[in-house]
């Protein structure tokens, strides 16, 4: 009897440890959480975003996926991590607004168990991080650098103007950082800029700022460090009649980049190929998801560290785009169509390129 009543009570158990078990991996909600830092720069809303929800549902049909975009404010972004927290996200994917503030998200994530990826911006200061994605951001600099002094030629002694980003992102650092290895004593940085937000508007505040002080006539080139604040850099030099315009270089390879570049306002941009960075964030996510480690074959062994963790990496290569290979890079990897690019007012540019 005594036999008999103990093999009742094992196999009870037995039947709750499996029922929790398919509970927990059938009947949880799968829950991963994007949060992505503004709106102002044209990629989050129309590469990023759509590119890892896509990839999220091709891997997982039911997972539900939270998505928030900060508008470039970091508190805001805490609260639409603590909201995505508290209904129910099992990763978080952040994209940090601040790269040290964000060290406070990431070890709440933690508390709860919930893993987190680093997403194209490193966050700093803590080993609540479990995986970093993005490309390697001191090359995009240098490939920054390098076409500007390329640009700029044989002049003697040039004159340039640096609009880095924003310095609560880590990779403004590692833009600025690179650009500097390659341009400084090759060239006067007459007047340099870290501008708040990455805003558009305040790089052209900065650039109209620099030709004041500068005069038309001294300025060479500008070094800026993406796409919008290159647009702004442009605006303000167009407006202040500046012709020609000096070689101006930028990053993301934006739609309008492109045509700026054709119609050679603009000197350069950087192409990050932004689907595998998003695909393999989704990816990371739902492995995450199952509890799974990344394939070695994934991280390959690399790290960055960010002060308090070496976390295992993916970087990316960037590419340097001149109205030379804007058809061998971004349209010939479908990031752009010819025809996107090629709108009635850009068909003589896109002509002169071999694009039509
Ligand atoms: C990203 C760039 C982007 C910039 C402004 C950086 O962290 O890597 O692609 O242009 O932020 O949002």
């Amino acid at each position: 009897m005594k036999t008999r009543g103990m093999w009742r009570g094992i196999e009870w158990l037995v039947v709750v440890a499996l029922g929790l078990g398919g509970c927990q991996q059938g009947g949880g909600k799968k829950v991963v959480a994007l949060l992505l830092p503004e709106s102002k720069t044209a990629r989050y809303e129309t590469q990023d975003r759509p590119l890892f929800e896509k990839r999220i549902k091709e891997l997982c049909a039911s997972c539900e996926i939270i998505y928030s975009n900060a508008d470039q404010d970091a508190t805001k972004q805490q609260s639409q991590a603590e909201a995505a927290l508290t209904n129910g996200a099992r990763v978080l994917v952040l994209d940090a607004v601040d790269g040290a503030a964000a060290a406070a998200i990431a070890d709440k994530a933690k508390a709860q168990k919930v893993p987190v990826v680093s997403y194209d911006r490193l966050i700093l200061g803590t080993d609540a991080v479990d995986y970093y994605i993005s490309f390697d951001n001191e090359r995009v600099g240098k490939l920054q650098g390098e076409a500007l002094l390329a640009a700029l030629g044989a002049k003697k002694d040039p004159t340039i103007v640096m609009i880095n980003g924003a310095p609560t992102d880590n990779n403004a650092k590692l833009f600025k950082a690179g650009a500097h290895q390659v341009l400084d004593g090759k060239v006067t940085i007459a007047k340099e800029y870290d501008t708040p937000d990455w805003s558009p508007d305040k790089a052209q505040d900065e650039m109209t700022q620099a030709l004041t002080a500068l005069g038309k006539t001294r300025l060479d080139g500008v070094y800026a460090a993406n796409d919008g604040t290159a647009g702004g850099a442009i605006a303000s030099m167009k407006g202040a009649g500046v012709k020609p315009l000096p070689p101006v270089t930028g990053q993301d390879a934006e739609q309008a980049a492109i045509q700026r570049i054709l119609t050679g306002e603009q000197y350069m941009t950087v192409y990050k190929a932004i689907k595998p960075e998003a695909e393999t964030a989704a990816e990371l996510a739902i492995l995450l998801l199952e509890g799974k480690p990344a394939p070695a074959d994934m991280t390959k062994g690399k790290v960055v560290n960010n002060g308090k963790k070496d976390v295992p990496s993916i970087l990316l290569d960037p590419v340097a785009v001149t109205a030379a290979n804007v058809k061998a890079t971004v349209i010939k990897d479908g990031f752009w169509t010819a025809e996107q690019i090629c709108t009635q007012a850009y068909a003589g540019a896109c002509k002169a390129a071999g694009l039509l």
